[in-house]
């Protein structure tokens, strides 16, 4: 049985919204450019849509820039990748401490170049006093290592006393998760037309609006990101209740 009943998400939008931000190495080959082009390309469009996705209600974006499968791709994308994050937390730190929004990450950020991790050391901490708006980068990030992190921190809590396993239940391990501090994603888009989620927040997506759309991320402007807001706000979210439960005023009333 479930202890606790979710939230309800109202009309006027997501808490969290979550993204996949695939398509970019297609939008470049499409064109005729070589897929690094592609990959800047979405660095800027991430840009455009950070400068406008936070209001008073959305407070929290997550982003998926690197999987722990993207390890396999030819040395020299990963590489270009790796500069190219590098540099572009350099240039847009100040934007994110204008905008006052607090940079954060989740998976396995010691793996990464030194590089990476110097530049991401330095925007969390120029954003860290932050508290409206949080951008999250997965980087490095896969659900299935996360959990496997997480089972390991718990049991090494079990062996010193600190957590008794009769009291497992889910709410206990998503305070071993990376995202502990994240609520879960009311809204989860995936761009470039692949329907599936790719090992991203798994778990935490349990009870997430799923959003595809065959757009490129580098085309998946501020303007498409409204357009995921508005289909959001039209879904109708159950938790496992039925619609008149969650909505006694529909006027789908079925005699049951
Ligand atoms: C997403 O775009 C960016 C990363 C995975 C780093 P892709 O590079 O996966 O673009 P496609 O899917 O090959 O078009
Ligand atoms: C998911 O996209 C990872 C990121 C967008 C960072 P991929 O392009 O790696 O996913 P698959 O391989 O098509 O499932
Ligand atoms: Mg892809």
């Amino acid at each position: 049985m479930v202890s606790k009943k979710p939230e309800t998400t109202d009309s006027q939008g997501p808490l969290h919204v979550s993204i996949i931000m695939d398509g970019n190495g297609r939008w470049a080959q499409e064109r005729g450019l070589p897929r690094t082009e592609g990959h800047r390309r979405g660095v800027d469009n991430l840009h455009q849509i950070l400068r406008s996705a936070f209001s008073h209600k959305l407070r929290y974006l997550t982003v998926y820039a690197f999987s722990s499968e993207n390890w396999l791709r030819p040395k020299a994308e990963v590489d270009m990748l790796m500069r190219l994050l590098a540099s572009s937390l350099k240039k847009y730190t100040k934007d994110l401490v204008e905008q006052k929004i607090r940079l954060h990450t989740i998976g396995r950020v010691e793996e990464l170049p030194a590089s990476v991790r110097k530049e991401l050391d330095k925007a969390k901490r120029a954003t860290a006093d932050f508290t409206d708006y949080h951008f999250t980068i997965a980087l490095n990030y896969g659900s299935r290592l996360e959990i496997v992190d997480a089972v390991k921190r718990y049991t090494a809590e079990v062996q010193s006393g600190n957590e008794a396993p009769e009291n497992l239940n889910w709410e206990t391990l998503s305070r071993y998760l990376d995202t502990r501090n994240l609520p879960d994603p009311d809204l989860f888009i995936r761009t470039s037309g692949e329907l599936r989620t790719s090992n991203f927040l798994l778990m935490q997506s349990a009870y997430s609006e799923m959003y595809f759309t065959p757009t490129y991320w580098p085309d998946f402007g501020p303007e498409r990101f409204a357009e995921a807001i508005t289909a959001y706000q039209h879904r109708e979210r159950r938790y496992g209740m039925t619609g008149e439960q969650v909505n006694p005023h529909s006027s789908l009333v079925y005699g049951f």
